[in-house]
């Protein structure tokens, strides 16, 4: 057999997807299934850890035996079995856990622990065979982080947001305008309404030294617009879609300067100006991604943003993950902890 034909299986519980799906080797993704837990969350306005970890142990052993049916294969048959095992919610991460665990045990598989940022890190080289080393910017609901990613393992941060993540000043605006949750994919399409130059926001640390981000300030100055225009938790549908298109337009701006800065960087420490990859949550933006393009070609390189299917939560990347972590190699023990915290610099690879 060759590394090509591996597959492994990957499932994702770290918050509020439960997902399993099937990987080969190859990149060929051969079951990816993703259940939303959102209408259970709906309700509180945000995640909640004990519904989510009761969710996931409610549907992920039936969404695990959907994937393997879908890829046609036995649990004999796999490679690796692979799970989030942090960071994230640890309720949910458990239930991950303890079932990739459990399959690994009873079929005698190697069973790898997958970082749920690693997983969104590699999930540019299942989309696009694409070789270290790149620029990452990973933005997602708890994480903005600029990465050089040398390798499997191997992350050296650049820079990170000093405050608030991206997704979150997203879901945060999306309360303010009364948009619901979730608020990233709410705010885009009241975006696409509206005109991005009708309210002057800040651009958080643009133009300041170093890579650093800052969003909370982004935010405050949201909220003061919503109650200056008397649209704060609704009002004038038109001047809601503006503040909605000006926020996005402030995140375009400061996103767009620090990358086109950690650009310049890279090019200086590994002699190539990228390529530039975003992933997250957030990368499923398309204006943002229209905007980090455009920033790409002035840099003379090109920007890879993975199928919004791929950038939002999915077990296509852990398992992708897990092929990748395989073939070098890298499985864990069974007696693994989950962890709640697990920076993604400190990952460390042998050899
Ligand atoms: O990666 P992800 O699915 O989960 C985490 O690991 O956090 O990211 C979720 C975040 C949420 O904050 C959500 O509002 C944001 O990504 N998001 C978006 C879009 N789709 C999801 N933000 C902006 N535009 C979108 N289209
Ligand atoms: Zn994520």
């Amino acid at each position: 057999m060759t590394a090509e034909d591996l597959t492994v299986l990957g499932i994702e519980t770290s918050c509020d997807e439960t997902a399993a799906a099937v990987v080969s080797g190859s990149g060929a993704i051969l079951a990816n299934i993703v259940l939303s837990q959102l209408d259970e969350h709906r309700p509180y306005g945000g995640v909640v850890p004990e519904i989510a970890a009761r969710s996931h142990l409610d549907h992920l052993d039936r969404l695990v035996a959907e994937a393997m049916d879908k890829a046609g294969l036995t649990f004999a048959e796999l490679d690796g079995v692979a799970a989030t095992a942090g960071p994230g919610l640890i309720g949910g991460v458990f239930v991950g856990v303890m079932t990739a665990k459990a399959i690994a045990l009873a079929w005698d598989r190697p069973f790898i622990a997958v970082n749920h940022l690693e997983g969104h890190a590699l999930s540019a080289r299942l989309s696009d065979r694409l070789d270290f080393p790149y620029l990452l910017l990973l933005v997602s609901g708890g994480h903005c982080q600029l990465l050089a990613v040398e390798g499997v393992g191997r992350y050296r941060r650049l820079g990170g947001t000093i405050d608030d993540a991206v997704g979150e000043a997203f879901d945060k605006t999306a309360k303010l305008l009364g948009l619901g949750y979730p608020g990233g994919p709410a705010v885009e399409k009241e975006a696409a309404a509206g005109d991005p130059a009708a309210f002057a926001l800040p651009r958080p640390m643009v133009g300041r030294p170093g890579l650093d981000f800052s969003f909370s300030g982004l935010k405050t100055a949201v909220r003061q617009a919503a109650e200056q225009a008397g649209i704060l938790g609704g009002g004038d549908v038109q001047r809601r879609a503006d503040l909605a298109a000006s926020f996005q337009a402030a995140v375009g701006d400061v996103l767009a300067e620090r990358c086109a800065r950690a650009l310049a960087v890279f090019k200086q420490d590994y002699g190539a100006a990228g390529p530039l990859v975003v992933a997250g949550g957030v990368a499923a933006n398309r204006s943002l991604r229209a905007r980090l393009e455009r920033v790409a070609t002035a840099a003379g390189t090109r920007l890879m943003a993975p199928p919004p299917a791929l950038c939002t939560d999915n077990a296509a990347m852990i398992a992708w993950a897990g092929v990748e972590r395989l073939r070098l190699g890298l499985t864990d023990p069974l007696d693994f902890a989950a962890r709640p915290r697990w920076p993604l610099e400190s990952l460390a690879v042998r050899g």
